[in-house]
């Protein structure tokens, strides 16, 4: 018998994947579903009937923790029922971290397969050591050796895709689990970023993402020796015919270079919109998260790019609640969210990650004072979004087309060139391309449109 048929004879193997945490873990699940497609396992979405289900933990937060353990802990009674057929794998940011490795082992000795952030890409290897040896695998390094590339992915959507361009983080913020679980930062090489979009865009993709802890610290070396920053990457990017859109996540303030600022000016594909997180407005406490600027220094920049680029849609992230924050500090953050007057935002109560310096400290804020800081900072937010929103109508705006909508009935949903998500009504056949929208209504957190003619 020939061995294709002989494969075909095999059950395939069906996996699913649930991934918690940020646009690093959504894009490793997309490299991990991508290697075992490769290797003959099928995907599906219904993980209650998955041979294989992984977790893709994130641990940047406390409710992040808990709710992988109470997601992990329903699956016993499966496990105890099918044994051998049945596998459970767990992966990602909490896996760096020894305090969960030992939780795990003590309480959920059944998980079959444990591996860290840096050892994504032996998971086919480990899955075949399972089966083989019929022993439980752990694989967790300390440390990346290096970059692996040209690792497969399967793609959530066909016409945008995350591209990573760095990895890890050097700026330890004092209250961040992060370069723990990540890393030291190290920059992918720029002829394989290129190659690998250009690969995209013949594929169909029309955005792409590029994803980093602080890409504005990107330092790329090509094999040749010559050096490009995270500008020069852009506009290289900028090059590739069929990609019309280029956006980034994170940009750290205290990186945000002139150039940069620049490109928003003059580079058509870098779409007009940055992330750019503040996490606080008093000097005092930016002092202590280790973010090395202060608020008028953020607000600087802020202007700056508003005067190279107008219409740029700025976002942020902000912690309510750091260790020693008092009511004067929150309102400093309260006057610097007034001052930029932000698109969206989103907002976190500080939460206490072992083995952080913040962690150690005995001015812990209380919950409930944390709590009502946040009600106050959100309802300032809120207000503010729904005015940039308000000032889209009557606009219209050239949207990258997602799918269908989730919110609305017979509709469409997509992104403006400034990430604002819109809901409009349309023919067939849209989804995946770039079209026009006349903004008719607006909302806090997304607008309101019809198809307009180009
Ligand atoms: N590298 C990115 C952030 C990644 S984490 C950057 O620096 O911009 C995403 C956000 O989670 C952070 O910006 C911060 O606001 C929040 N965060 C990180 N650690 C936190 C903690 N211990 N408690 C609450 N929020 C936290
Ligand atoms: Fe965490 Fe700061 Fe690094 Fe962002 S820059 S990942 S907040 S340590
Ligand atoms: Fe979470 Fe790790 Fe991302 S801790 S936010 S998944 S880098």
């Amino acid at each position: 018998m020939e061995e294709t048929n002989l494969t075909d004879l095999i059950h395939k193997k069906t996996f699913n994947i649930t991934t918690f945490g940020c646009q690093m873990n959504e894009h490793d699940s997309e490299i991990m579903a991508g290697m075992l497609i490769e290797k003959g396992y099928e995907q599906t979405a219904d993980r209650s009937k998955a041979d294989i289900v992984i977790f893709n933990t994130c641990s940047i937060r406390e409710n992040a923790d808990k709710r992988f353990f109470g997601t992990l802990g329903q699956l016993k009674h499966r496990k105890e029922e099918e044994g051998d057929a049945f596998t459970v794998c767990v992966c990602g940011c909490m896996m760096q971290q020894q305090h969960i490795i030992d939780q795990l082992k003590s309480k959920y000795p059944w998980v079959d397969v444990v591996y860290g952030t840096h050892n994504l890409h032996h998971l086919p290897e480990l899955l075949d050591n399972l089966y083989e040896e019929k022993k439980k695998q752990l694989e967790i390094w300390d440390d990346a050796e290096g970059i692996v590339e040209n690792l497969p992915a399967k793609r959530l959507f066909k016409h945008k895709s995350f591209v990573n361009i760095m990895y890890g983080c050097n700026n330890f913020c004092s209250y961040c689990i992060v370069p723990y679980t990540r890393g030291r930062e190290r920059s992918r090489r720029p002829e394989d970023i290129v190659s690998e979009v250009r690969r995209l865009t013949l594929d169909g993709v029309k955005e792409v993402t590029l994803l980093g802890q602080n890409v504005n610290s990107y330092k790329g070396q090509s094999a040749s020796g010559e050096a490009a920053d995270f500008t020069d990457l852009i506009y290289m990017l900028a090059e590739i015919e069929g990609l019309e859109r280029i956006r980034f996540m994170t940009s750290h303030p205290k990186d945000l270079s002139d150039k940069l600022i620049e490109a928003f000016r003059t580079c058509d594909k870098l779409c007009k919109y940055i992330h750019l997180p503040v996490q606080a407005g008093s000097d005092k406490v930016l002092k202590e998260m280790n973010r090395k600027y202060t608020g008028q220094s953020y607000l600087e920049l802020v202007d700056k790019l508003r005067r190279a680029c107008p219409d740029i849609a700025i976002s942020t992230d902000i912690i309510v609640g750091f260790p020693g924050e008092t009511e004067s500090d929150f309102e400093d953050t309260l006057n610097l969210v007034r001052k930029v007057g932000y698109d969206s935002a989103f907002t976190f109560l500080y939460s206490v990650r072992q083995g952080t310096p913040a962690a150690a400290r005995e001015d812990q804020v209380p919950e409930e004072v944390k709590h009502e800081r946040f009600n106050r900072l959100v309802e300032e937010i809120n207000s503010s979004s729904a005015e940039k929103n308000k000032a889209y109508i009557g606009r219209v705006e050239k949207v990258l087309v997602d799918g269908v909508s989730r919110n609305r009935d017979n509709a469409y949903e997509g992104r403006t060139d400034s990430f604002k998500l819109v809901n409009f009504e349309g023919p067939e056949g849209l989804e995946g391309q770039i079209v026009p929208v006349r903004i008719t209504g607006a909302n806090t957190f997304s607008l309101v449109g019809q198809l307009a003619e180009e």
